[in-house]
């Protein structure tokens, strides 16, 4: 019988094989998180604290983890995370993982800054698309790009709104990482001992459509990534308020999502604007390093709107089980960041389906030793947050 693991087994052998196949300062950019990374690690170091209760003989023979959310059928309880840099870790990265995400039936949220337009992913994949934006400091640039994306057909705009100024990743200053990317003995270097990532990703670019750059920005602002003005660096809108939240509300006609959601209040917030869903999120410990792991902040969120609105979580989930104690605290659904990124950058769109086919097995195989047999089942009742050191009160 044919191996479909491609000889990956669990999440970290997807993101070893990208460590091995892209050139450091790219994984790194890709990988790690900001300032002293206690985020980053925190998010799996809470996570793993946190225990399931099994029920036993209750019969687990037909398991189901089909979910509704925002009123479409999805066949698991995960949404792809948009990754600005999919489009650097394979050639068209972005169509590879959306491609993925459609073969198993999940959606997939492109990110504003892709290599790849809006209306090729739209046309080339399918599936559900949902498209996630940063405001731009000119507004109707923003909004210009948000009807690009009606019109090819997304049907939810995730709104993120915890980037209000640029984050501190020493790491890519390190790398010579920097935005607009210069060429350094360093980083040249760095390329040319990965001559696959060189030749199947960079050279395929520079032979095609030429140097990378932001497809979804407008004309006057798309340089090359080797150029200025260019980036979110250059973009960074720090007077976004909830007045944009009510304006998007009021132009866009499908689902709305705010991303970056970290206090319960906010997310009252974001539903008293018409909000349809809120993702809790600290942009997988990437932006704030003194930011708690959402799935502590998950269950008060829940308490806050849960009835109201539909609750999204992400940062940190690297099993199935993660998932499960998720659902379990009341999330409508969990995205994935770093998992799906890591499995395109090791092997294109069958990567990225390969690591969307180990949640769905982890989260079969976990709610069957669970007792459970529908995702409608979990409860609080599943989760013992008594291991998680230094919580705060829930
Ligand atoms: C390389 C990388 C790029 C990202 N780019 C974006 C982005 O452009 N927009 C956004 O809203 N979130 C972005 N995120 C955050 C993810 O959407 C998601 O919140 C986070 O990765 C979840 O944590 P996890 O990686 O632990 O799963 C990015 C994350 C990574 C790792």
């Amino acid at each position: 019988m044919a191996d479909n693991t491609l000889g990956f087994y669990d999440t970290a052998d997807l993101r070893e094989a990208a460590r091995r196949r892209l050139p450091k300062g790219l994984f790194e950019f890709m990988d790690r998180g900001n300032d002293d990374e206690v985020a980053m690690r925190d998010n799996v170091a809470v996570m793993q604290s946190i225990k399931l209760n099994p029920r036993v003989l209750s019969n687990v023979e037909n398991r189901s983890q089909e979910i509704m959310l925002l009123g479409k059928k999805q066949q698991m309880p995960v949404i792809v995370a948009p990754t600005g840099s999919a489009g650097l870790a394979w050639y068209e990265g972005e169509i590879a993982i959306a491609r993925a995400a459609r073969a198993q039936g999940v959606p997939f949220t492109l990110a504003l800054g892709s290599m790849t337009r809006l209306e090729r992913v739209a046309a080339e994949a399918g599936g559900n698309l949902w498209f996630q934006f940063y405001m731009w400091p000119d507004r109707a640039q923003s909004h210009r790009v948000i009807a690009r994306a009606k019109d090819a057909g997304f049907e939810a705009l995730v709104f993120t709104v915890d980037t209000p100024v640029a984050p501190g990743r020493e790491y890519n200053l390190r790398n010579g990482m920097t935005i607009p990317f210069k060429f350094t003995t360093h980083n040249t270097l760095d390329v040319l001992t990965h001559p696959r990532w060189l030749t199947e990703v960079w050279l395929r670019y520079m032979l095609t459509t030429g140097t990378p750059r932001y497809q979804n920005f407008p004309e006057e602002t798309q340089t090359k990534i080797t150029a200025l003005p260019m980036g979110r660096s250059s973009n960074f809108c720090s007077n976004i308020t909830w007045d944009d939240v009510r304006e998007l509300r009021k132009l866009w006609p499908h689902k709305l999502i705010i991303k970056g959601i970290q206090h319960p209040q906010d997310a009252v917030l974001a539903a008293d604007c018409g909000a349809d869903a809120v993702v809790i999120s600290n942009h997988g410990g990437r932006v704030l390093d003194a930011a708690p792991a959402p799935i502590v902040t998950l269950p008060k969120v829940v308490d806050a709107v849960g009835k109201r609105i539909t609750v999204i979580v992400d940062s940190g989930f690297r099993r199935g089980a993660d998932v499960i104690k998720a659902l379990a605290l009341g999330a409508n659904a969990v995205m994935l960041g770093r998992a799906p990124l890591h499995g395109v950058a090791a092997a294109g769109e069958a990567g990225a389906a390969r690591a969307l086919q180990i949640y769905r097995d982890e989260i079969d195989r976990v709610m069957g030793l669970i007792g459970c047999t529908a995702i409608d089942q979990l409860t609080r009742e599943y989760v013992d947050m008594s291991y998680v050191h230094g919580r705060s009160a829930t």
